[in-house]
């Protein structure tokens, strides 16, 4: 599989191949407790879909927002980026969706590139939900003949079909993500890279649309990297999650969880791993107060 480089000059190359899209990544990890297990040894010998080498981000002359991150994502893993705010998660975001380019180090991509969703669902208002999906379907190259049936389609996968013909004034903020993820889905990348998608939304609409996500990546087999500064929502909804300290942000520790299955942001190991990750977190933040 060809796979698009961002490096920085200097950077060595190296190669990405092989990754089969839609492949699970075995659990390696045995629970340790409830299910969730801290990661030990080297990553899944799976060859990644996204590989992060050594990358340093500054903007212009400030200080360093990122340093030294590398971390490999096996295709389909559901990978849920964590830290407090400005610790530089949109940075990552926007440099492994190629919106930007890093100061220091490689990130390699698949060259079908990725679908961002990010807070706001920035959907044309002017258009109904299956018109703001065609319009993905259209960029894509999706013949119009078929634009209609397959944004129905998507619309239904997100649970979504009754309220295809609607406008997003009318719609709630819930239903107004479900369409963003619908046209995220519509641009079929491999890679969906999501920011904070659900922080805006309030916790009964956030637990459904927690339910929504993990069933449509397990139908589509999507990779996933979602980030947020909720370390609940890392905990019920990462097959991994990788913990970042701020300033510079860099990785701290990251959790691999065994059984994704059956999670429920009440669930006693969902707790369990968020009281783990808070007090890793808690550290942090005093290490960098101090
Ligand atoms: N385009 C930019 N120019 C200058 N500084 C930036 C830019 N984007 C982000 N930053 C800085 O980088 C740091 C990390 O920001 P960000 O990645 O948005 O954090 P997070 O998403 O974790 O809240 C912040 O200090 C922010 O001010
Ligand atoms: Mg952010």
């Amino acid at each position: 599989m060809s796979s698009s480089a961002r490096r920085a000059s200097g950077a060595a190359p190296s190669e990405i191949d092989g990754a089969a899209p839609g492949a699970r990544v075995p659990n390696l990890l045995g629970p340790s407790f409830d299910s969730v297990a801290p990661v030990r040894g080297p990553a899944p010998s799976v060859d990644p879909v996204v590989r992060i080498e050594h990358v340093g981000k500054r903007f212009g002359d400030g200080p360093l927002v990122l340093d030294d991150i590398s971390l490999d994502i096996a295709p389909g893993e559901f990978v849920c980026l964590l830290g407090a705010s400005g610790c530089g998660k949109s940075t990552l975001l926007n440099l492994i969706a190629g919106l930007d380019r890093p100061t220091a180090g490689v990130i390699q991509t698949p060259s079908a590139g990725s679908a961002v969703m990010f807070q706001e669902s920035a959907l044309m208002p002017w258009l109904t939900a299956r018109r703001n999906v065609e319009l993905a379907l259209r960029l894509r190259g999706v013949p119009r003949s078929e634009r209609r049936d397959k944004a129905l389609v998507l619309l239904a996968t997100v649970n979504l079909a009754d309220a295809a013909e609607k406008r997003p004034h009318e719609l709630s903020g819930g239903m107004r993500q479900r369409v963003a993820l619908a046209r995220a889905l519509a641009q079929d990348r491999p890679v969906l890279l999501m920011d904070e998608p659900f922080a805006a939304l309030d916790a009964i609409t956030r637990d459904l649309l927690h339910e929504e996500l993990e069933r449509v990546w397990r139908a589509t087999g999507r990779t996933i990297v979602f980030v947020t500064h909720n370390v609940r929502e890392a905990a019920r909804l990462g097959q991994r999650v990788v913990l970042l300290g701020s300033r510079p942000g860099r990785v701290v520790q990251e959790w691999r969880i065994a059984k994704t299955t059956g999670r429920r942001i009440e669930s006693p190991e969902v707790a369990a791993l968020s009281v783990e990750i808070t007090d890793q977190l808690r550290k942090e933040i005093r290490r960098n107060a101090a």
